[in-house]
């Protein structure tokens, strides 16, 4: 078997690549390990930036997106029982984000790869990458079988626990890692968003969120231990410190309903450079990971394809390398503006271990300043909508 990019991995990152390439006429063949109904049903991400926004729809696969993607033009910021809106669409001249589950864009661009007959194997795992700095290859294990995929070029796609970037030698990966000591609890609970925005709040217990999916369906989120087991929180609990945490003054009313999916999330920043050796490119989540305080996941990986397609459009109508060569140095100047973003909400908004009354008034006094300073509103709301991609 022979193509011209092969992706490992059949997430937002790699999907999203096939799709674009596609559309400039450069062939290739999606590998993932999953069966097609487990990636199309993973709960993950659920706020798009503008800039993905306008990607997905000016490349075609955006029309349930705009059906059903709800359009948010503001969040909110609460503590001390009281909560202020930051104004995301006034602040920016005019920019939002949209609020669309990642598992409803990846099957939003699976449907449109196979109806342009676009090659996805699901229950394909990628085994191992030949010869990345001449005839690169990787070898997969289909329908029982072991078989080869040759290419010009290979784009691990594959997530954190991928088979990637392993494969870039030790002497050459320098690996930036910060791991914090919590993690998100997540539902999703059948009932209608006590908010039509998202709600981030700082409390004395740990960090809250409330998001959702639609008009019907909520998504929540608690600071929790890394260390907790899920099977200790019923349902019961974590409504009880839901309402503990997101209580305000005026008596705001959270209710309950069944709960659909719950799991933990440990949280990490990481970055892991150079992005490219030989061959091989990788993306989104095998190349960094943002902890999810400002959504920004599946967006960075988006803004990594972009990059990609770009260098390799250059590279098969001109012949020009200096595109892919710069791949790593173009995409890191906003993956470290990025990271940065996540790690100032995360380490604002939630409770680190044994905090005095000295951090907690620290927190407090971000908090008040984000919220009462126009400049500091407008950059946490430029850095939320999304920054330029160039
Ligand atoms: P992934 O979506 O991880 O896709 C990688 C794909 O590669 C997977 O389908 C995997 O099965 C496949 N694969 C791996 N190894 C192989 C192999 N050897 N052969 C073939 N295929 C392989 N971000 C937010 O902004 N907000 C959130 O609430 C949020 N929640 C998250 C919850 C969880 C549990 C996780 C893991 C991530 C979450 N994220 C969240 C992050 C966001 O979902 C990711 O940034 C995004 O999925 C990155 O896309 P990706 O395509 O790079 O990687
Ligand atoms: C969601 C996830 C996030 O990480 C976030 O900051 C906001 C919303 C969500 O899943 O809806």
């Amino acid at each position: 078997m022979r193509t011209q990019v092969g992706i490992v991995g059949a997430g937002p990152a790699g999907l999203v690549l096939s799709h674009l390439l596609h559309l400039q006429g450069i062939e290739s063949v999606v590998l993932e390990s999953h069966r097609r109904d487990y990636v199309e049903q993973r709960i993950r991400a659920g706020v798009l930036e503008q800039g993905t926004v306008d990607l997905l729809v000016e490349s075609g696969v955006g029309d349930r997106l705009k059906q059903e993607g709800l359009v948010h033009h503001g969040i909110e910021l609460r503590f001390e029982g009281t909560g202020h809106r930051i104004d995301l669409t006034e602040l920016t001249g005019g920019k939002s984000i949209t609020i669309y589950a990642q598992h409803e864009v990846v099957k939003d661009v699976i449907d449109a790869r196979l109806a342009a007959n676009g090659q996805i194997l699901f229950n394909a795992e990628a085994l191992s990458l030949r010869d990345i700095d001449g005839n690169p290859s990787i070898y997969f294990k289909y329908k029982g079988v072991t078989q080869e995929l040759a290419c010009d070029f290979i784009a691990g796609c594959d997530g954190f626990h991928g088979i990637c970037r392993p494969v870039i030698p030790s002497s050459v990966l320098r690996v930036h890692e910060r791991i914090y000591p919590f993690a998100w609890l997540g539902i999703l609970a059948q009932v209608p968003p006590a908010s039509d925005e998202l709600i981030y709040t700082y409390h004395e217990r740990g960090f809250a969120l409330l998001s959702m999916r639609s008009p019907e369906i909520s998504r929540l989120y608690l600071q929790c231990s890394p260390e907790e087991d899920i099977v200790n929180w019923s349902d019961d609990r974590i409504w009880d410190e839901l309402r503990l945490r997101m209580a305000t003054r005026d008596r705001w009313v959270l209710k309950d309903g069944p709960v659909l999916q719950k799991g933990i999330t440990p949280m990490r920043s990481f970055v892991a450079q150079p992005m490219q050796f030989g061959k091989l490119f990788i993306l989104g989540d095998a190349a960094h990971i943002v902890p999810p305080t400002g959504a920004k996941g599946l967006n960075l990986a988006v803004s990594d394809v972009r990059v990609l397609t770009r260098a390799l459009v250059d590279f098969y109508k001109t012949g020009k390398k200096e595109a892919l060569e710069r791949y790593s140095e173009t995409c890191s100047r906003r993956i470290w503006k990025v990271q940065r973003f996540s790690w100032w909400m995360t380490s604002m908004l939630h409770r680190f271990q044994n905090e005095d009354s000295f951090s907690h008034n620290i927190h407090l006094a971000e908090l008040d300043y984000v919220t009462s300073s126009r400049a500091a509103a407008t950059s946490l709301a430029e850095n939320y909508v999304g920054l330029p991609f160039d």
